[in-house]
C-alpha cells in the first residue's frame, strides 16, 4: 500500500484528482470506477475544471460506480446516481450512456447484481476505482463481515452506516437499509485502487485498514493484497497510524525518484 499524508483535505483532494487527470491523459478511453458520499466532491470539482479547461476529456469514458441504495430510482435526489449526475455527469462531456450506477429499481435486483459484473468485465474491468471509507472501515457498501471475496450483491446497511448517512434524507424521507454494491472482490481486481479519507472521524478506520490484520472486521484492511492501492488521508486521518513518518519518509523518496524520472 501507498500511505500519502497531506496537510489538508483540498491536498488530498488535489493528489487523487491528479492520478485520474494523469490516467485520462494516457487513455482516453479508461474505465473509471466512482463513489458518492462527501468525500470525493472536492476531486470532482477539479476533473470538472479540468475537463472544462480542455486538460482532459471524459468523451470515450465509461465510469462503473460502486454502489447504490436499494428501492430507490436514479431520479430520487438522494439516489446515487442523482449524485453522480449532480456533482460529476452534468458538468463534463461525457456520455452519460456510458456511466453505470447499480440499478436500484430494478425488479429483480440479484440478477442485476450478475449483470453488472459482466458489464464491467465486458468494459474490460476498471483501470482506477475511487474509494471512500466508513467509519466502520466499510468500502463500497461492503460493511463489516463482508467477505473478502465478494462480488456485486444485495448488501444490508449497518444501523451505524444509515446514522451516518441521515443527514442527506429529511426526517420524514424513506431511508433505505438495503444496498447494490460492488463486492470486494469486485474492488480488487480494478488495476488501481485510489482510497480518500479526510477528517478525525475516519483515523481509527484508516489504522485497521492500513495497520490492523486484514480482516473482514474493517473490510478496507483487504487493500493490503491489493498490487496498486493508493490511501491518500489528511493528517487529522492519519492521527492514528503508527508509522506516519515512514510513510512520509516513502512518499518524499518516490517524489524525488519520479521527478529523477521525468514523470
Ligand atoms: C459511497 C461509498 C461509501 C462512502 C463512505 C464514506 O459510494 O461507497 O463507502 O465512500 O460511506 O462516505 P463519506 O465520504 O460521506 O464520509
Amino acid at each position: 500500500m501507498q500511505v500519502v499524508i497531506l496537510e489538508s483535505p483540498e491536498a488530498v483532494a488535489e493528489y487523487g484528482a491528479h492520478i485520474f487527470i494523469r490516467h485520462l491523459q494516457k487513455k482516453p478511453q479508461a474505465v473509471l470506477g466512482l463513489a458518492t458520499g462527501s468525500t470525493p466532491v472536492a476531486l470532482y470539482q477539479k476533473l470538472i475544471q479540468a475537463n472544462q479547461q480542455g486538460d482532459i476529456s471524459f468523451q470515450d469514458v465509461t465510469t462503473y460506480n460502486l454502489d447504490e441504495y436499494l428501492g430507490l430510482a436514479g431520479d430520487h435526489p438522494q439516489s446515487y446516481r442523482y449524485f453522480m449526475n449532480q456533482q460529476l455527469f452534468d458538468h463534463i462531456d461525457i456520455n452519460k450512456a456510458n456511466t453505470f450506477v447499480p440499478p436500484g429499481s430494478a425488479s429483480n435486483p440479484i440478477l442485476a447484481c450478475d449483470e453488472y459484473e459482466q458489464m464491467i468485465e465486458q468494459s474490460g474491468g476498471i483501470d482506477i476505482q475511487l474509494l471512500g471509507i466508513g467509519r466502520n472501515g466499510h468500502i463500497g457498501f461492503n460493511e463489516p463481515s463482508s467477505g473478502l471475496l465478494s462480488r456485486t450483491r444485495v448488501k444490508t446497511l449497518t444501523q451505524a452506516t444509515i446514522d451516518d448517512n441521515a443527514r442527506f434524507f429529511s426526517a420524514d424521507e424513506y431511508q433505505p437499509h438495503l444496498s447494490i454494491t460492488m463486492g470486494i472482490g469486485t474492488i480488487q481486481d480494478s488495476q488501481q485502487v485510489v482510497l480518500l479519507a479526510t477528517g478525525s472521524g475516519k483515523a481509527d478506520a484508516i489504522y485497521r485498514t492500513v495497520e490492523g490484520p486484514m480482516s473482514a472486521s474493517c473490510p478496507a484492511s483487504a487493500l493490503q493484497m491489493h498490487q496498486n492501492a493508493v490511501i491518500v488521508i489528511d493528517e487529522e486521518a492519519a492521527a492514528q497510524l503508527e508509522h506516519k513518518e515512514f510513510y512520509k519518509h516513502i512518499e518524499r523518496e518516490n517524489q524525488t525518484l519520479l521527478a529523477q524520472l521525468g514523470y
